[in-house]
């Protein structure tokens, strides 16, 4: 399959958190290939080795942060900003750990909520002055069809997910005028080396099945419609949820 370009994209400076794995690794070689200067944020070590962006594109800029610890999440991006503002925010980085409610403690709720969408409203909050400097911007939120179909034992997630969508709207409300679009990218079922520890042969089937299309979604397939959702291409797309889940209901 041959990929699109967006010369939109080129050169432009593009953050993504958790882009360590899964999705988010696909989201640094798909910006990478577009010739972007692309940084990305995770916690784990040795990640750059992980992540083959083949010959095309200017090696992506990996910082280790924990998203979770606020200050050192600040000091960052404003260290990131110092060097350029942030064009692109790919607000990816997520926990999908799996809870019952008696498991719900206070300082559990605070955790989840905080791995699954503070930091993205604090990377927002930080990087959009930068972006209406530049005359505009994209900032692109990961949410999930779980809480959309209600699958068990992910409330907090399902809870922060819910969340993100609203704060979608919230900002690019707010940030508009200046701009910056806000969207919300909705997967389905995506085949990601975390997911693979959870799922059987006979798991993946079923979830095709309940997909309108045969194949699993792979993160290339996401970060697809990231690069159309935060290229000039999608000019006047803002304040909405664009779903990759194969027709999965
Ligand atoms: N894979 C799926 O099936 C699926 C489905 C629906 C939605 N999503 C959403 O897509 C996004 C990416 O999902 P994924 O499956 O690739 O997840 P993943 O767990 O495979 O990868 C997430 C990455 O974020 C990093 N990360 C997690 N907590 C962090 C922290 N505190 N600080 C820094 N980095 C941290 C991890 O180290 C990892 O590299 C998430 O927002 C997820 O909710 C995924």
């Amino acid at each position: 399959m041959s990929s699109a370009i967006y010369p939109s994209l080129k050169g432009r400076k593009v953050l993504i958190t958790g882009g360590g794995s899964g999705i988010g690794a696909g989201l640094v070689q798909a910006f990478v290939r577009q010739g972007a200067n692309v940084h990305f944020i995770d916690l784990v070590d040795e990640v750059s080795a992980t992540i083959d962006t083949g010959v095309l594109g200017s090696a992506p800029v990996y910082h280790l942060c924990d998203l979770t610890d606020t200050p050192k999440l600040e000091a960052l991006l404003h260290a990131i900003q110092a060097e350029g503002p942030v064009s692109i925010l790919l607000n990816n980085a997520a926990r999908d750990d799996r809870h019952s409610l008696s498991e719900i403690t206070s300082e559990f709720f605070d955790k989840n909520i905080a791995v699954n969408l503070k930091h993205m409203l604090m990377c927002a909050r930080i990087v959009a002055p930068g972006m209406k400097a530049l005359g505009g911007g994209a900032i692109v939120n990961f949410g999930s069809i779980s809480w959309h179909l209600g699958l068990p034992d992910l409330t907090l997630y399902e809870t922060a997910k819910a969340g993100i969508e609203g704060m979608t709207r919230a900002l690019a409300r707010e940030l508009g005028r200046d701009n910056i679009r806000v969207t919300t990218i909705i997967p389905g079922n995506v085949k990601t080396p975390r997911q693979m520890k959870w799922y059987t042969p006979e798991g993946e089937a079923e979830i095709v099945n309940s997909q309108c299309l045969d194949g699993r979604i792979e993160p290339q397939h996401v970060a697809s419609l990231a690069l159309f959702l935060a290229s000039d291409d999608a000019a006047l797309c803002t304040g909405h949820g664009y779903w990759i889940d194969a027709g999965w209901r």
